[in-house]
């Protein structure tokens, strides 16, 4: 597996993988209409605004690839809260390449590319209440919760979400890869 910088040629598959992701594993927060509608174009729309009109100086996209195929994606905005630094604002494996390791090395790489663009070594994200996955892969990977919010999904469904904070991301970039 390799993990790299994501270009535009990757946009395609970085939309079909967040769109498959959301629709497994964020079904009863967004809404059955919108993840069984236009998440697809949603996606594509938002992937193209990020990878082609954003400056890559801002934010960091890293995606797994193996055989030619993207299975994982993650993308971070540098130095995006004051107080609690960049934010991992999407990772998502797809379904049948989970708990093989391929989060955690796209943990690890974010925090070593958002570290390599900013001296702010905090890194923090957003998980849903509901996804209790995740908050166990966090708590794994050295995460600690430190608050909540209530928000809008993009479909305008009210959500509800943890805060996962890392103090301290050289740890993270540091870990060694299974
Ligand atoms: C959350 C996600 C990114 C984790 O990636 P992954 O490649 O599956 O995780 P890893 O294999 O690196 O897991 C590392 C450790 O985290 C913990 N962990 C991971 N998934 C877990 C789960 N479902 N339940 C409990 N602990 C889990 C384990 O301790 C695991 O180590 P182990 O497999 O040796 O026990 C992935 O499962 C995913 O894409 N989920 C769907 C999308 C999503 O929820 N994204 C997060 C949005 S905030």
């Amino acid at each position: 597996m390799e993990l790299r910088p994501a270009t535009p040629d990757d946009i395609r598959a970085i939309a079909r993988l967040h769109a498959d992701s959301w629709r497994r594993n964020y079904r009863g927060a967004y809404s059955d209409e919108f993840l069984d509608g236009n998440v697809v174009a949603d996606r594509l729309a938002t992937w193209t605004e990020r990878l082609v009109l954003t400056p890559p100086t801002s934010t960091c996209t890293i995606v797994a690839e193996l055989d030619g195929v993207v299975i994982g994606f993650a993308h971070s905005v540098v130095d995006d809260d004051p107080r609690w630094g960049s934010l991992v604002d999407n990772l998502h494996v797809v379904h049948g390449s989970k708990r093989r390791g391929i989060g955690s090395r796209l943990m690890s790489a974010t925090a070593e590319a958002v570290l390599a663009k900013t001296p702010c070594t905090a890194l923090y994200l957003w998980v849903l209440k509901q996804n209790t996955a995740a908050q166990s892969f966090y708590e794994a990977i050295g995460g600690v919760r430190a608050g909540e919010k209530i928000s809008k999904s993009p479909a305008g469904d009210t959500i509800e979400a943890f805060r996962y904070t890392w103090h301290d991301a050289t740890m993270l970039a540091l870990a060694s890869p299974r």
